[in-house]
Order: structure tokens, then C-alpha cells, then sequence
């Protein structure tokens, strides 16, 4: 009898086969190419529509699917959120005015529209599904001049990802990861967002278990080889509470501080874990410059 590692865990984990990783590389270096190619056309005066629309054109050109569209109602296939934005933006859809915009009687300076504006910092989501397997990532762009404070929340996010996936391996727990994060996140005076996190996938866009970006070391269930998730903290300079806008998607800071975030999918390995969304381009982070 051939050794089947396929099983599920008492927590609801799908722990998957030496073979599937293949199948999740494969979605992974997909949707990183598409968010590399993408890095060119941000900049001021770019609408989040035509930035859509260039990553639908990309899904096509690779003849692969988007995991997004038609998702519990959702048309496009990226989410776009910027500044304030902590995740979910739609794109198209005008881009929430700052709190500088909010209060300018200048209408010039009141933003009406998805055009990127000078030192705009925007993520962008992508979940592609290839061969039946789902590659999700994001990662922070910036419009033009990026200010010091934006520069430092994305620096900071970025950290704590990759503090995130280096605490992913066997034996350690799904709250030795939210640990890393949320240590080091608040140990540089920012905050964790509680309201969204990473989730399982594989062959399914989420699935169990919900990957916290905060926690205690040692809780949560037991990282094993052949779990495949993500992690994907948002970290907000200001305080961590969020609300949805009335669009049913567009999920904000409620004190309008700027926020930011990262996103991989991973695999646990004998030893540590896989990145299936690293950047074929070495564009990760940084994007620009
Ligand atoms: N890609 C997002 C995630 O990281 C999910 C987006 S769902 C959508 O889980 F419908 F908003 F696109
Ligand atoms: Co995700
Ligand atoms: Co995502």
C-alpha cells in the first residue's frame, strides 16, 4: 500500500499529498507573474478599473480562471483598496475620500473618481485558479511620491508577513504565527486588524482554519506538512477596528488611518513551508523603484 498522507484534522484542516504541491506552485506563480506585470501601470492618473481590467486581460492571456469573479456576488477580478481602504476595494468604484479630502472645500481636492492620485499606496489582491487549484496573493503598490509614514507602514507590514511565515512550520501552532505578527506589528506602534483573516485553500478558495494575525504562542491547532494556507495580516497605523462601507464590500479603517497588507500562500513542509506566491520578477516588495 502506497503511503496516503490525505486526510483531514480534528480542526477541519485538509492535510494534502507530496504531489498536490505541483498544483498549488503552479496557481501560486500565476497570480505573483500577474501582480509583477501589473507593477508597471500603477501610477497617478491610472483609474483602478484599468487596472482591473489589464488583470482580467492577464488571467485570459494565461488561459486560467479568476477566483474572485462571481464570488459570493463579486464582479471583478482584483481587489483594489487604497490608503484607508483595509481590503475588499472594488475597483471602479470611486475611491474613499481621506480625511484631508473629506474636510477640503477645495473641490479640486475632493476625490470624485478610481484615479490613483500622487502618493496613493493601494493593495492588490489576486486569486487565480489553475487546474483546479487557488493561488491568492497581494502585495502594496505605490501611485508616485510615497510619503515617509506610508513607506514605513508598508516596510513594517511587509516584516511582519514574512515573521508570519517563518514561524510556519511542524510542531508549531497557528498562534505561534498570529504571535510574530501581532508582536512585532504593535512592538512598532501600528495594529493588527481583528476583522479579516488568512483561511486554508487548496482546491478550495477558503476553507478552514481561520489564520489569525494575532494570538498566543502555543494556541491554536498544530501546524503538520501538507497544510496549504495564507497569511495576509492588514496593519493599520492607527487603531485596528474596521467597518464595511454601505457597497457591502469596501472595508475601511474607522478612524481613517492608513493600513496595509500582504498576502501569500503557503505550504507546510517537513522542515518549514513552501511560498507558492513568491515573485518570479523579485518584485514582491518592493514594487516600485
Ligand atoms: N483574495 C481575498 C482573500 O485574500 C478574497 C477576495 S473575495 C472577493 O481571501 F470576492 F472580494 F474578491
Ligand atoms: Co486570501
Ligand atoms: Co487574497
Amino acid at each position: 500500500m502506497d503511503h496516503v498522507r490525505a486526510r483531514i484534522t480534528r480542526d477541519g484542516i485538509r492535510i494534502y499529498e507530496d504531489a498536490d504541491f505541483a498544483g498549488m506552485r503552479a496557481a501560486g506563480r500565476i497570480a505573483a507573474e500577474i501582480l509583477d506585470a501589473v507593477a508597471a501601470m500603477v501610477m497617478p492618473g491610472t483609474t483602478t478599473a484599468a487596472i482591473d481590467d489589464f488583470i482580467t486581460a492577464e488571467i485570459k492571456r494565461h488561459g486560467v480562471t479568476s477566483a474572485t469573479i462571481g464570488y459570493k456576488g463579486y464582479r471583478h477580478a482584483s481587489c483594489i483598496s487604497v490608503n484607508h481602504v483595509v481590503c475588499h476595494g472594488i475597483p471602479g468604484a470611486p475611491i474613499p475620500m481621506s480625511k484631508s479630502e473629506t474636510i477640503s472645500r477645495d473641490l479640486e481636492k475632493r476625490r470624485k473618481d478610481d484615479a490613483l492620485k500622487d502618493g496613493d499606496i493601494l493593495n492588490i489582491d489576486v486569486t487565480v485558479i489553475v487546474d483546479g487549484w487557488f493561488g491568492d496573493t497581494s502585495r502594496m503598490y505605490a501611485a508616485g511620491t510615497l510619503s515617509r509614514m506610508a513607506e514605513r507602514l508598508i516596510t513594517e507590514t511587509y516584516e511582519a508577513t514574512m515573521r508570519g511565515i517563518a514561524a510556519v512550520k511542524p510542531g508549531n501552532t497557528f498562534g505561534d504565527i498570529g504571535h510574530a505578527i501581532q508582536s512585532y506589528v504593535e512592538g512598532k506602534g501600528m495594529s493588527v486588524v481583528r476583522d479579516f483573516c488568512g483561511h486554508g485553500l487548496g482546491r478550495v478558495f477558503h476553507a478552514p482554519p481561520n489564520v489569525l494575525h494575532y494570538g498566543r504562542p502555543g494556541s491554536g491547532p498544530v501546524l503538520e506538512e501538507g497544510m496549504f494556507f495564507t497569511i495576509e495580516p492588514m496593519v493599520n497605523l492607527g487603531r485596528p477596528e474596521t467597518k464595511v462601507l454601505a457597497d457591502d464590500w469596501t472595508a475601511v479603517t474607522r478612524d481613517k488611518s492608513l493600513s496595509a497588507q500582504f498576502e501569500h500562500s503557503v505550504g507546510v513542509t517537513a522542515t518549514g513551508c513552501e511560498i507558492f506566491t513568491a515573485s518570479p520578477a523579485g518584485k514582491y516588495f518592493p514594487t516600485w523603484g
